[in-house]
C-alpha cells in the first residue's frame, strides 16, 4: 500500500483528469448525437412556434432547469484549493494513522474555507467565523479536519445549533442582513447564552476579519484522540498556522471592500496560486495525556474552552501547501463533503458534546444538498485508496457493481476478497469507559463562562482591545430593542468591567453595577484559567 512521498498527489491528481471532459470541437447531445446547430430551435415554419419534438432544445434547457442545488445551510460561499500535506515529524508514538507516520510523506489535501453565515453570493470580508475544512485524501481513506478561524464556539451542546444558526442568519421574514451578527435575533440568542462569552470577544476582535485565508489560522476547536499503534490514548488539538501570519482588516476597510470587490478573499486565493505564490500553513499539535487532561482547571470536552499555549505548547508535526486551483467550482468547491466523522484508523473523538451532534449532522444535510446518497462516488469526494462493500443502488449511483452476491457473509460470492479485518487495519474505536445513568443535563464542569473570555480580553493589545470596543457598539447601535443592549453590556460586565463600560456609555446604555455583577450566578472576580497560565511554568 506504501507509495514514495509525492506519488500519492501525482495519482490524485490524475484521478480526477480522468474524470474530467476533454476538449472537443464537436457538440453533442448528452447521448452523443452530434448537434445540427445550437442557436435555433426546431420550429413549424420560419416564424412558427416552436416544436415539442426538438430533443435538442428540451435536453439543454431541462438540463439549465436543474444546475442549481441547494447551498450549504451554514458556510454557504467558500473559496477552495487543491495541494498536500506534508509530516515534519513522525507521530508513531501517539497515532498509527498511516499519513502520520514518515518523516516526509504527502497526502493530497482539498481544503475549503468559508463564511459561515450569508449566502452563496454574500460578501467575503464580513464580520465572521471563517471555516477551514482539509480532506486528507489518505491511503486508509478519507480524513477530513472540519475546523474553524476561531478556536473555540459559541454553544456547548449541539441540541442548541439550529437555535444558534437561526438566529444568526438573515432574519426570516426579510432575509436580511447577509453579514453575521449586527441584528437583534443574533444578539437576542447569544446574550442569552452566557456560554457565548468567550467566543463572542473573538468575534468581535480583529479575527472575524481576516485580511485573507491565506493569513488566517484554523483551529479543530473540539478536543479529539491520537490513539497508537498499542491502544495508548493522549488528547489533541489541532492548530493550522499560517506562514505569512495572521493579519485582519481594520473594520472601515472591510466594509468598503464588502462593496468594492465581495469576491475579496475567493480572488486573493486564486491569484496567490495562478502566480506561484503558494499559501502555506503549519500543523501544531496540543498533545494532553489523560492524567494531565485532568488537572487543566477546565473540562476539554467544553468547545467554548481553548488550551493555553502556555499550559500545553504546541508541537508543530508538518506542513500544508496550496498549489493548485480547482478547475470546476461546482463539481469541485461546490460539491464537496466535508465531514468531523470521517476519521482513519488512529484518530477518534471525545464525547465532546457538540462533536457529538456534528457526527450525525453532515452525512444528514449532504444527502438533500448533493441529492441521495452516492455523493461518496463525486470525484472530489473519491477516496485513493479502493473501497468495498454491499451498499447499493439509491439515486444517482455511479458504480456498476457486478455479480450477484451483495450481502454477508455469503458462500456464492468470493467471501475471501470481501473480509473484514479486526486487527491492525481496521478502524477500532477507543475503548473508552462510559458513565451512566442516562442523563439530559450538561456537566457542572462546564459551567464557568467567563475566565476564557476575561483571559482573551487581557492578552489583547491595547490597539485590539480598541477594535473589540468599537466591534461592541457598532453591532449593539444596530440592535433597536433596548433590553437586548442592556443585557449585551450586562454579560460584559462579567469580562471586564472597564470593556463593559467603554461599550456602555457611548451608546446611553446603563452601566452595570460592579457589585451587582458580581452577586449574579456564574460572576467570577479570579478567572481560574487566568490563574492557571500564570502558574504555569
Ligand atoms: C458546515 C452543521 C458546528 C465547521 C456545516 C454544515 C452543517 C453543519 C449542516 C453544512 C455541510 C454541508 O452542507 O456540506 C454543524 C452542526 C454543528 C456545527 C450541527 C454543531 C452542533 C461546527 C463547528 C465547526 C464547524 C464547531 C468548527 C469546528 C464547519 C465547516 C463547514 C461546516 C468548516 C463547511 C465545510 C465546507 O467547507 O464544506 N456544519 N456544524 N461546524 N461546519 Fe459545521
Amino acid at each position: 500500500r506504501k507509495t514514495k512521498a509525492g506519488d500519492a498527489v501525482a495519482s490524485r491528481q490524475k484521478q480526477l483528469e480522468a474524470s474530467s471532459q476533454g476538449p472537443e470541437n464537436l457538440l453533442t447531445t448528452n447521448q452523443g448525437v452530434v448537434l445540427p446547430d445550437n442557436h435555433n430551435s426546431l420550429k413549424a415554419g420560419l416564424r412558427g412556434p416552436s416544436l415539442l419534438e426538438d430533443f435538442i432544445l428540451r435536453e439543454k434547457i431541462t438540463h439549465f432547469d436543474h444546475e442549481r442545488i441547494p447551498e450549504r445551510v451554514v458556510h454557504a460561499r467558500g473559496a477552495a484549493a487543491h495541494g498536500y500535506f506534508e509530516l515534519t515529524r513522525p507521530l508513531v508514538e501517539y497515532t498509527k494513522a498511516d499519513f502520520l507516520q514518515e518523516v516526509g510523506s504527502r497526502t493530497p489535501v482539498f481544503v475549503r474555507f468559508s463564511t459561515v453565515v450569508g449566502s452563496r453570493g454574500s460578501a467575503d470580508t464580513v464580520r465572521d467565523v471563517r471555516g477551514f475544512a482539509v480532506k486528507f485524501y489518505t491511503r486508509e481513506g478519507n480524513y477530513d479536519l472540519v475546523g474553524n478561524n476561531i478556536p473555540v464556539f459559541f454553544i456547548q451542546d449541539a441540541m442548541k445549533f439550529p437555535d444558534l444558526v437561526h438566529a444568526i442568519k438573515a432574519e426570516p421574514h426579510n432575509e436580511m442582513p447577509q453579514a453575521a451578527s449586527a441584528h437583534d435575533t443574533f444578539w437576542d440568542f447569544v446574550s442569552l447564552m452566557p456560554e457565548s462569552a468567550h467566543m463572542l470577544m473573538w468575534v468581535m476582535s480583529d479575527r472575524a476579519l481576516p485580511r485573507s485565508y491565506r493569513m488566517m489560522e484554523g483551529f479543530g476547536v473540539h478536543t479529539f484522540r491520537l490513539v497508537n499503534a498499542r491502544g495508548v490514548s493522549h488528547f489533541v488539538k489541532f492548530h493550522w498556522r499560517p506562514k505569512l501570519g495572521k493579519h485582519g482588516l481594520a473594520w472601515d476597510e472591510a466594509q468598503k471592500i464588502a462593496g468594492k470587490d465581495p469576491d475579496f478573499h475567493r480572488r486573493d486565493l486564486w491569484d496567490a496560486i495562478e502566480r506561484g505564490d503558494f499559501p502555506e500553513w503549519e500543523l501544531g499539535l496540543q498533545l494532553i495525556d489523560e492524567d494531565r487532561a485532568g488537572r487543566l482547571g477546565f473540562d476539554l470536552l467544553d468547545p467554548t474552552k481553548l488550551v493555553p499555549e502556555e499550559v500545553v505548547p504546541i508541537t508543530t508535526v508538518g506542513r500544508l501547501v496550496l498549489n493548485r486551483n480547482p478547475d470546476n467550482f461546482f463539481a469541485e468547491t461546490e460539491q464537496v463533503a466535508f465531514h468531523p466523522g470521517h476519521v482513519v484508523p488512529g484518530i477518534d473523538f471525545t464525547a465532546d458534546p457538540l462533536l457529538q451532534g456534528r457526527l450525525f449532522s453532515y452525512t444528514d444535510t449532504q444527502l438533500s444538498r448533493l441529492g441521495g446518497a452516492n455523493f461518496h462516488e463525486l470525484p472530489i469526494n473519491r477516496g485513493v485508496c479502493p473501497f468495498h462493500n454491499f451498499q447499493r443502488d439509491g439515486m444517482h449511483r455511479m458504480l456498476i457493481n457486478k455479480g450477484r452476491v451483495a450481502y454477508e457473509p455469503n458462500t456464492l460470492g468470493n467471501g475471501s476478497e470481501f473480509r473484514v479485518d479486526g486487527g491492525e487495519q481496521g478502524f477500532q474505536s477507543y475503548p473508552e469507559a462510559l458513565e451512566s445513568p442516562k442523563i439530559r443535563r450538561r456537566s457542572p464542569s462546564f459551567d464557568d463562562h467567563f475566565s476564557q473570555a476575561t483571559l482573551f480580553w487581557n492578552s489583547q493589545s491595547a490597539a485590539e482591545k480598541e477594535h473589540i470596543i468599537a466591534g461592541y457598539q457598532f453591532e449593539l447601535s444596530k440592535v433597536e430593542t433596548p433590553a437586548i443592549r442592556q443585557r449585551v453590556v450586562d454579560n460584559l460586565a462579567h469580562v471586564d468591567m472597564r470593556l463593559a463600560r467603554k461599550v456602555a456609555e457611548p451608546l446611553g446604555i446603563a452601566v452595570p453595577d460592579p457589585k451587582a455583577a458580581a452577586g449574579r450566578s456564574g460572576f467570577r472576580e479570579a478567572p481560574a484559567t487566568k490563574a492557571l497560565v500564570e502558574s504555569a511554568p
